[in-house]
């Protein structure tokens, strides 16, 4: 009887719950998301003291999607890693009207389109992407971009934004879709960051420097109470993967997450020309003082998706789209001294030491200059005024030095002849023209400056990524003497580490067990680790490719092999060549192998690369791509273009009017494909 009596009550309170959540639902969309309050703000605070009273009453009937869950929950030690299903890529940037109008050019060019292209204009947004991943309509996880492939789990914290729906609402007829993983800005708008300055001042507290850096800063609280707090915004601007929407362009793309209850930016623009374009960021520029959050910029996407298909993706950036930025900040400041840095392969850059000054929100009292050729052109002198400008997150850079200025009293900057560091005489190399490179080198493979920069780049995220053993770690180990070389990192020991300053055993013990789990990286990401210079990641992965993740076929390959691989070259194959041919790192790599170092196979061989190993090359037009849309979709499959008929080539691919090639192909036995054999292997539609 009273057990009856209790559910009765629960189930009152249950469908009073999913009423009041509906509502406050209902009303914070309206309040957060269109800007149009239909209730008062005491009103809707009466509905969520009822919720929250409920809740805490019949606590098994709080759902994740209740608007109770915004206020932030327990504190965490540290943030788990979330895998983004697909990477989250960064853009090429244009700083001139004529970046944009090459832009265009090189679309008609990769698609052969005259046609005119369609794109969607929109605010670039200064603030921090974030993923957010929504399984049946609810969000289940919300992560930062991190390395672009491997982000940090901060879901707590992005519930705490009002603006990003707990759960896509369902409008129209709109079916909400199994997963859904949306893509956006968060960040902080300009009158709140006054206010959070303002009540830090009063505090004592340090300030942040820009919204931005109090939109990082607030979401990477451990603290999500504290998240909740901040007065953080979001804008959707994207889905990981569009085939999921039953859409056609970036357009209905903004459109559907509209529908689901996002925020998408104000001031976007479908454009039908590029010089609409031009003429949408021109009104930006105006509008972007009034605007209430900080805008550092315009990203031009091509519209339509299948456009957006068949251009693909490079390593690090749709082909699709550009950053159309705006002119970066200027301030003028005095050029106190110049401090000589050496670089881990040995290049030795002058660093301007500057008055600080402050640009945009950022106190700047350093700036690179470059080279010697750089500091002549220029004409730049010790005490000279100089004109400095800052550009995003782009190291700021002197413009000029202002002539008018000059007292008299100025002196010239030369590069040392000798390394700052170890002393050894510092050499321009000769170029293939015969001309001296831009850069001064320190040779000396031993140099200590050189070492430190290495052993910093191998453990960072760059490199093997491994945690605990960030810049200042590895100074103090190299400083203490327990690591002098790579394979040193391998054999420290708990106990090497606790008896330093700053170490416990737990952190001793998380430190020796990061640097075990990273013994098994891909080839590629052990070359870029390895800091070879020229040899970036995109080579690497190249490398990788190629010497199918096998070390030993990579040092034994001579250079002529190396240049055959597309996007190759002289200067590349040479410092490759020598890389592996020195002493130093011979004994380097045979250590790391004895100590345990295995490599990982590329998962993408044997996935999503079923081209691998495979070197095509062309001959006569193809009739529905064009040559490098066909060089592009091979790439992707992790296939080669050759440029011309060597030994190398496994498949000829002959379009209309083949020439010569194909006869001599056919005498050397290389398999020969027609246009519809070349489709099959390479149109999505046909995996
Ligand atoms: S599209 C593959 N759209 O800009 C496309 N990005 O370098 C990449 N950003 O930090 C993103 N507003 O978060 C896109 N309307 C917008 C954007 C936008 C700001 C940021 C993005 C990332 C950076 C891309």
């Amino acid at each position: 009887m009273i057990s009856s009596e209790l559910s009765s009550d629960k189930e009152v309170a249950s469908s009073r719950l999913s009423f009041l959540r509906d509502e406050l639902r209902f009303h914070a969309h309206q309040y957060y998301v269109l800007d149009n309050p239909l209730i008062s703000d005491g009103e809707y605070d009466l509905l969520f003291h009822e919720l929250l009273k409920l809740e805490e009453q019949y606590p098994d009937l709080v759902t994740p999607d209740s608007i109770s869950q915004r206020v932030g929950g327990a504190p965490s030690s540290e943030f788990q890693t979330v895998e983004h299903t697909l990477p989250m890529l960064s853009l090429e940037n244009a700083f001139a009207e004529a970046d944009l109008l090459e832009f265009e050019k090189r679309l008609h060019r990769f698609l052969n389109l005259t046609e005119p292209i369609s794109y969607m204009a929109e605010p670039k947004l200064d603030g921090l992407a974030v993923e957010l991943v929504y399984k049946d309509g609810l969000l289940i996880v919300g992560s930062t971009r991190g390395d672009g492939r491997i982000g940090e789990d901060i879901t707590n914290n992005l519930k705490t934004i009002h603006s990003i729906p707990l759960r896509l609402q369902s409008l129209s007829d709109l079916p909400i879709p199994e997963l859904l993983e949306v893509r956006g800005e968060v960040f902080f708008p300009i009158d709140a960051f006054a206010q959070l300055n303002n009540q830090r001042t009063r505090n004592g507290e340090p300030l942040f420097a820009n919204p931005r850096n109090a939109a990082a800063g607030s979401l990477r609280q451990l603290d999500s109470r504290v998240t909740a707090q901040r007065a953080l915004d979001f804008f959707a601007y994207g889905v990981s993967n569009p085939p999921q929407l039953n859409v056609t362009g970036q357009e209905d793309i903004l459109n559907t997450l509209k529908k689901f209850g996002f925020k998408t930016t104000p001031n976007t623009r479908l454009c039908r020309t590029m010089h609409e374009v031009i003429s949408h960021f021109d009104e930006l520029t105006e509008t972007r003082p009034t605007l209430p959050y900080d805008i550092d910029g315009m990203v031009v996407k091509v519209n339509s998706l299948a456009l957006q298909e068949r251009l693909g993706t490079k390593a690090r950036s749709p082909r699709w789209a550009i950053a159309a930025k705006f002119p970066a900040s200027q301030a003028t400041t005095v050029l106190r001294d110049v401090e000589f840095g050496v670089g881990r392969s040995g290049t030795v850059t002058p660093v301007a030491l500057l008055e600080p000054v402050n640009i945009g929100g950022v106190t700047v009292s350093r700036a690179t200059l470059h080279n010697q050729d750089l500091i002549d052109q220029k004409d730049l002198r010790l005490g000279d005024t100089v004109l400095i400008q800052r550009a995003g997150d782009v190291i700021p850079e002197i413009v000029k030095a202002i002539t008018e200025k000059r007292t008299g009293g100025e002196s010239p900057i030369n590069l040392p002849s000798q390394c700052p560091e170890c002393g050894t005489q510092l050499i321009r190399q000769q170029k293939e023209d015969g001309s001296l490179a831009a850069n001064h080198l320190c040779t000396n493979e031993n140099c200590p400056a050189r070492l430190i920069r290495k052993l910093i780049h191998f453990t960072s995220k760059a490199g093997l990524d491994i945690s605990g053993m960030g810049k200042k770690v590895m100074e103090q180990l190299a400083d203490e003497g327990l690591v002098k070389d790579i394979p040193d990192i391998y054999r420290l020991q708990t106990k090497d580490l606790v008896q330093l300053e700053g170490w416990g055993q737990l952190s001793a013990q998380n430190a020796v067990d990061a640097i075990q789990s990273s013994k098994q990286p891909t080839l590629g990401r052990l070359i870029t680790a390895l800091g070879i210079r020229h040899v970036g990641e995109e080579t690497a992965t190249l490398l990788d490719r190629h010497f199918q993740g096998t070390l030993r076929n990579l040092q034994n390959a001579g250079k002529d092999e190396l240049l055959e691989l597309e996007g190759i070259g002289e200067e590349i194959a040479a410092s490759i060549t020598h890389y592996f041919s020195s002493p130093e790192n011979i004994v380097c790599l045979e250590q790391l192998l004895e100590l345990g170092i295995s490599l990982a196979q590329p998962q993408e061989t044997t996935t999503n690369q079923p081209l691998a190993g495979r070197v095509f090359l062309f001959t006569g037009s193809l009739a529905s791509l064009t040559r490098s849309e066909a060089k592009a979709r091979i790439k992707e499959r992790g296939g080669q273009v050759a440029s011309s008929l060597n030994k190398k080539v496994t498949d000829l691919i002959c379009g209309d009017k083949a020439g010569s090639k194909l006869q001599k192909a056919q005498d050397m036995g290389i398999h020969i494909l027609d246009q519809e054999d070349f489709k099959t292997l390479v149109d999505p539609s046909f995996e």
